[in-house]
């Protein structure tokens, strides 16, 4: 018998849902087992339920197309079955806290790619390289649903990405003002340009809700836990515009950043390429081994060159310069759906059984 933990993917048929179930393919640790999605493809095998919708690169994994669909609101059906879910699914967010909620209190771990519970006090939202300590506060959120083993967990935002983690490597600089301007993908949309015909040649200067969410989640990380939940930090303030741009994957980030102690280009080159964190020390699975790389190059990041650098998993940056209003201006780019969505949430979850959060059942 299979020692690797049993995985169920909540929205496997949808695009992040597809993501992961391609990069879990021969994961060390983890076996997709089961996948739930609407009662729309409950009953069919995934390849039936999924049809054309099939939206990734590489080819359906053999091992999961002939897995029946599960109910996703059948939810002992699908806990029973696994040890720990993934959750992807697209309903509305006070429905996706109720059934993630009752997927924990089937003392069944969910680590979602969700929003619904990232504002929950006593839910971790975490960059394994950034804040690994805050899923300690889980002990509290156990309490609170009366649970042994289930709780939820989440990962921030895609769009954030780009930037966050460049600011937490500078943080002995002190970073205090923040001006962040997004050029999405439109696969963040869930969308391809089959799907999305008015996007080719186009840009559309609104995407809902993100621009709240790029200001303000990254305050969270940023945050520590106190009496029990999650208390954010307060520092540096970020503003921020977020634009759906003719790009099918990785979002790029163009950020000016004023600093309380203004650090030369070679200390803040320094500290991008030495920043590292407990996934890289623990060589977690999904890890990338350079988590931050800076490119010399006028021209770069590009999308096309640098989006799947460290397997879609590091992030990029590039066109650090002195700036006239602000201290310094760059360039970030990460992979939205690998780093800003699946691939985020997988490297959670090793975390989660790492720190011993996720076990067998
Ligand atoms: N795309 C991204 O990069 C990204 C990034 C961060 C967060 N997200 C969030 O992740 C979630 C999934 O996004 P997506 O782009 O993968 O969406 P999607 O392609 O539309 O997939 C949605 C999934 O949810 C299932 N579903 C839809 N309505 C349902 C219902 N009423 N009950 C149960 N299951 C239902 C679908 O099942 P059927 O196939 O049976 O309809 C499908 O498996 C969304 O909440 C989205 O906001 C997406």
């Amino acid at each position: 018998m299979s020692e690797k933990l049993k995985v169920g993917i909540l929205g496997g048929t949808g695009m992040v849902g597809q993501r992961f179930i391609s990069l879990l393919e021969n994961h060390p640790w983890f076996e997709v087992t089961t996948i739930a999605a609407s009662p729309r493809s409950a009953g069919k095998t995934y390849e039936e339920a999924v049809g054309g919708r099939w939206k990734m690169d590489t080819p359906m994994p053999e091992a999961v197309k002939n897995i029946i669909v599960k109910n996703v609101n059948e939810v002992e059906a699908v806990a029973a079955s696994v040890d720990f879910v993934f959750s992807a699914v697209d309903m509305t967010k006070e429905e996706i806290k109720k059934i993630e909620e009752d997927y924990a209190k089937t003392e069944t771990p969910v680590v979602s790619n969700n929003s619904a519970h990232r504002w929950t006090p006593d839910v971790p939202m975490v960059v394994p390289e950034i804040n690994p300590e805050h899923m300690k506060v889980i002990e509290f959120q156990k309490k609170r649903l009366g649970t042994t083993r289930g709780f939820v967990a989440v990962k921030p935002n895609c769009s954030i990405q780009s930037y966050a983690p460049v600011l937490t490597a500078w943080k002995e600089f002190e970073p205090y003002e923040v001006v962040a301007t997004t050029y999405q993908a439109i696969s963040g949309a869930g969308k391809t340009f089959k799907d999305w015909p008015e996007m080719v040649g186009n840009i559309i200067p609104y995407i809902g809700g993100e621009e709240e969410k790029s200001e303000k989640e990254p305050l969270r990380i940023w945050g520590e836990i106190k009496d029990g939940v999650i208390v954010p930090a307060a520092s540096p303030v970020i503003t921020c515009q977020c634009i759906r741009v003719p790009v099918l994957n990785g979002h790029t980030a163009a950020v000016f950043v004023k600093f309380k102690k203004k650090p030369t280009k070679e200390q803040l080159i320094a500290a991008l390429e030495n920043f590292k964190g407990v996934p890289q020390e623990l060589d977690l699975p999904s890890a990338p081994k350079q988590f931050i790389r800076y490119l010399e190059e006028d021209n770069r990041p590009q999308v096309a060159l640098d989006v799947n650098f460290e397997n879609g998993m590091g992030i990029n940056v590039g066109r650090l310069r002195e700036d006239t209003v602000y201290d310094w201006k760059f360039v970030g780019l990460s992979h939205n759906t690998v780093r800003g969505a699946a691939g985020g949430a997988v490297l959670c979850a090793e975390l989660l059984k790492a720190q011993g959060y996720i076990t067998k059942k």
